[in-house]
């Protein structure tokens, strides 16, 4: 198991900066598997019991978070322009390294899933892993929705040449304004937007719903944000 400095995997947890945590450390605040500790460059481990002042670190070696992107926000970790999804997370969830395991359009809302696992977002983002992710676009010109379906089943072939993995379309609501739900096994730029303009139409609201089999908490406002459980993270690579 990875170790570290007792100072950094207390930091970590983004409470404190490193420099009040050497204080507190020097203070025989902190304890280790029950003893106190007062050298800051104690290697320790995730899995060490680490106490400050009696009270248990709750702490993991990853976070996971979801937040309900609103439009506007752009899916980086850092911009000069735009405020970005990690901008606007609580400052109880901002830590150090985190960032958005795929990309969201600025004007596309819904699931965003930002972490500091980068194993994690490349397996959930590779194409060959097959993690589904689930969409509801509204288009702006009604199309034929069973040759669309096929189009999508047959895998669709870009403007410029790029095939796509096959994928699912299911109308959902048939208005003046068809509503889909789409469901993709990769995430290329722009993709739904392309898939659905080379069949003549272009999307004009997009949301991401689902990241595998882990649903947006439909409990969570656009631009709210809460951490991803345990038992949530496994339906995600189910
Ligand atoms: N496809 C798009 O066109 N935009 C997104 O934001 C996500 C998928």
């Amino acid at each position: 198991m990875k170790k570290e400095r007792l100072d950094k995997v207390i930091a970590s947890q983004g409470l404190w900066s490193r420099n009040d945590v050497k204080n507190m450390i020097k203070r025989g605040e902190v304890s280790v598997n029950g003893v106190v500790v007062k050298d800051s460059s104690l290697k320790v481990s995730y899995a060490d019991d680490i106490k400050i002042n009696g009270q248990s670190l709750s702490q993991t070696e990853y976070v996971y978070i979801m937040l309900n992107k609103p439009k506007g926000v752009v899916s980086a970790s850092e911009d000069k322009r735009d405020k970005t999804v990690v901008d606007i997370l609580p400052d109880e969830l901002k830590r150090k390294n985190l960032f958005p395991a795929g990309r969201l359009d600025k004007d596309t809302t819904g699931f965003s899933l930002i972490t500091d696992d980068g194993d994690f977002a490349h397996r959930i983002l590779s194409p060959a892993r097959h993690v589904d992710k689930t969409y509801i676009a509204q288009v702006s010109d009604k199309i034929d929705v069973e040759n669309a379906k096929k189009a999508f089943a047959d895998g669709v072939v870009l403007g410029d040449g790029t095939v796509l993995l096959s994928a699912e379309l299911e109308l959902i609501d048939d208005s003046e304004r068809q509503t889909f739900k789409v469901v993709i096994k990769e995430g290329k730029y722009h993709q739904i937007k392309r898939m659905f303009a080379s069949l003549g139409t272009s999307v004009i609201e997009l949301k991401r719903v689902a990241i595998g089999g882990l649903a947006l908490d439909p409990d969570l406002q656009e631009g709210e944000a809460r951490i991803i459980t345990e038992n949530e993270l496994k339906l995600i690579e189910k």
